[in-house]
Formats: C-alpha cells, structure tokens, sequence
C-alpha cells in the first residue's frame, strides 16, 4: 500500500465519542481511518453509550473501547500503558457542547475528559449540536479558548438537525474529517532531530520588591515559531520571558525567565548544543543599576527620582560570536528610521545568517497583535518582503527559509 491509499499509515489515533445524536456515525469515521492506515482506539462517554454501542465501536476498531475511569481490565486504565501516550492524535466525534465546555475549562470527570486534558499532541474536535447552542456566548467563548490553545476544529455544517430544525450544528461528514486530519497529520518532518533554541517575549528588569521595567512584547512570534518548528520535527528549546501564553507541542521544553541577564544564561549555555537560534525576544537594554529588595519609599511629597541604569548583555551578539561552522542565527530587528540599511549592519554585525525586519508602519503588525508582516534579509543580500499574514504564517516562511540555508 502507499501514502496516497494509506496516508494515515502508522499512526495511532483516539477516536473520543461524546453523547450527541451524531454518535452514529462515530463507527463509520473508524472504519474510514482504518481504511486510511491508522490504528485506531476508542475513548467514549457513557452517554455516548446511548446512541452507539461498544460492541460496534470494538469491532471496526478491532481494540477495546476505552469508558470507565476507574475499569481495572481495561489495559489503558493502568499508568503503564496509557493512552495519551498511544496515540499519536485524537479526534473527537461528535464534540457535544458539554465536553468542549469542560475540555475549555480543564474539567476531568469521567474517562474521555481525563484522557482529553492530559493529552499534548494534535487534538481534532468536531462539534454537533444545535444552532441555539452552537451560537451561545457560552459555546463561543469556550470553543474560541480551545482555538487559542491549538486544537484543530472541524467545523460542523448547515443542514437538518436532530431536534427537527435546520441550521448550522451538523458534525462534519467523517470523509471531510479524516480529510482534514490527514492535511495537518501529513506536515513534513524536515527539521527532524534538529534542535533549536528560541528566545521570546519581554524581560522584566526589577526595580525593587514590586516595580520593573518592561515593554508590550507578548511572545506571540517566539511561541508560533516554537509550535511550527516543533510540529516539523525539531526539538526546541524555548526562552520565554513573563508572558501569559501557553505551549501545547510536546517537543518544546520552556524555559521561563525575568531578566535579560537570566535570558543571556539560558541562552548561552543551550546555543552549543543547538544547530540554530531564533532570537525573537525584546530584551531590554538597560537594567538598574541598584535593585532594591524593599519597596522603594517616596522622600518627600516633590522630589523626583533618578534611576541608574546599566547595559545589559546583548544575546544575540553574544551567540553571533560563539557561532560554529554548521550552526545558523537568526535575529529580529525592529527599526523607526534607515530600516532596512540599519537591518543589514545588525546582520553583519551580530554574525547572522539572515534577519527579520518587523515593520512598524503596517496596521495589524507588531507587538500584541495574531500578524505581522516582516521583511527577510540575508547575509548574501537577498532582501525578501512580506505581506501581512498570520503570525503562524510568518513562522512557516521563516522555517522554509531556515532549511533552504545553504
Ligand atoms: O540591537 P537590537 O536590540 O535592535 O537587536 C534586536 C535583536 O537582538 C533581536 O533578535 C533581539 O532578540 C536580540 N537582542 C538580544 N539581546 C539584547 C538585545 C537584543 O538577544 N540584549
């Protein structure tokens, strides 16, 4: 068999089954990722027991149906052989809106909600229920938290729906689902056994007990560069400044830091046994000189305060001199005048392979915001602009343009 008739070949995937109306066609969707290489195994509600029984979902599986927590003959309800570790993905079919609202809301109360919060790998959720509840504020919210923290939704469609009504709430048909798993299942591993170290987010630089000096930067560009390079394969090391955001790829080991002086020694002592760094942080350049362990008190009701600042260590220079034949640094450049001639004197003079210009004067680019639009520069002079695009997007490009280096 090939990849075009078995293009799921060798993977594992959990098929979740949660009690909706839509729960029939749960049986037909195994039968289809069988047809299509997987192995697959089943992780049901016990509502979902009501609409479709164990005994189909284990006979087109060919593998016990995985439903009670606490079932000690069950080999997957025993630590040593779990689940989440088996499976390579898991697609859950039908997606009621009680399971997203827990999934959302990190709730873990019966078999298939424990396995879904502990799982770390691709996750497909294809919601089923009607309009009303699809279109409540509730719902959305919660359906737009999963979307944030990666998961891949199959949308559901418009047409009749069990309660007699027609509307948008129709899981999709199993043929589109497996479709869509086997587009995002399929990613090229072309950065397999690479290991690179990013760098995102602001620092932190303390004043005292309570204050410091920070800037806007969110991480946004680090994490999607993280998730990117870790679902091609790569093992990434990921320096990540105080930032609210969170890392869904098992393959990324986060390493949280404050300063730019904790962020340096993260940095330095990983880049060696790295093949490439992604410096995408907003480090602060000054630190105060003096900082207080007390909350520094106001003197007097007019004087004002001076603060002493001193440089800190710049990263990316630092790496750009430790560089060895075979490793590559990428750095990010973010200029208000001359942008492109100051880009290209950074590049030389930190020793980077290419830089990433940020541009300042697009609506939508920048700190904080989900797109960017950068301009790639390298250090043989090829000067690629952008369009503004997703920052996952600008991930992708920035990959590609990694492994096309020379
Ligand atoms: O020189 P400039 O700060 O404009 O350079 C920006 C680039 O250098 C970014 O890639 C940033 O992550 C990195 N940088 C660093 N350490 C510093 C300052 C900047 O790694 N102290």
């Amino acid at each position: 068999m090939d990849e075009m008739s078995e293009p799921l070949r060798g993977k594992r995937i959990i098929v979740g089954v949660s009690g909706g109306i839509a729960a029939y066609k749960a049986p037909l969707l195994v039968r289809l990722l069988v047809k299509a290489g997987a192995e697959v195994t089943c992780a049901v509600t016990e509502h979902a027991l009501q609409f479709v029984t164990e005994l189909t979902l284990e006979t087109v599986s060919q593998h016990r149906v995985y439903s009670q927590l606490f079932d000690r003959s069950n080999p997957h309800s025993t630590e040593h052989i779990s689940l989440k570790d088996w499976g390579d993905a898991l697609v859950l079919a039908p997606a009621t809106a009680n399971i997203i609202g827990k999934m959302a809301n990190g709730i873990a109360d019966d078999a298939l909600s424990t396995l879904l919060l502990s799982f770390r790998k691709p996750l497909f959720v294809c919601p089923a229920m009607n309009t009303q509840m699809l279109e409540s504020p509730a719902y959305r919210r919660n359906a737009d938290r999963l979307r944030a923290d990666g998961v891949h939704f199959v949308d559901s469609t418009s047409g009749q729906l069990a309660c007699g009504t027609t509307g948008d709430g129709r899981m999709a048909e199993p043929e589109n689902i497996v479709a869509q798993m086997v587009k995002q299942l399929q990613v090229e591993q072309d950065f397999h056994g690479k290991k690179i170290l990013i760098t995102a987010g602001p620092t932190y630089e303390k004043i005292d007990s309570v204050r410091f000096i920070g800037n806007f930067s969110t991480g946004k560009m680090g994490f999607a560069l993280a998730e990117e390079l870790a679902e091609r394969g790569a093992q990434v090391h990921l320096v990540a400044g105080p930032t609210h955001l969170t890392t869904q790829h098992p393959n990324i080991e986060r390493i949280d830091v404050h300063s730019a002086c904790e962020m340096y020694d993260a940095a330095t002592s990983r880049f060696p046994s790295c093949q490439a760094a992604i410096l995408t942080a907003a480090v602060a350049d000054f630190r105060p000189e003096h900082q207080a362990d007390h909350k520094i008190k106001k003197q007097n009701d007019h004087d004002g305060m001076t603060l002493q600042l001193v440089q800190n260590p710049d990263i990316l220079a630092t790496l750009g001199a430790m560089k060895q034949a075979g490793q590559l640094l990428v750095g990010f450049a973010l200029e208000t005048d001359n942008e492109l001639e100051n880009a290209q004197k950074k590049l030389t003079k930190k020793n980077l392979d290419f830089i990433v210009l940020n541009s300042l004067h697009d609506a939508g680019a920048g700190f904080g915001y989900d797109t960017n639009k950068v301009t790639i520069i390298d250090r043989q002079g090829n000067v690629t602009p952008g369009t503004l695009k997703s920052k996952r997007a600008v991930a992708k490009d920035i990959a590609d343009k990694i492994i096309q280096q020379p």
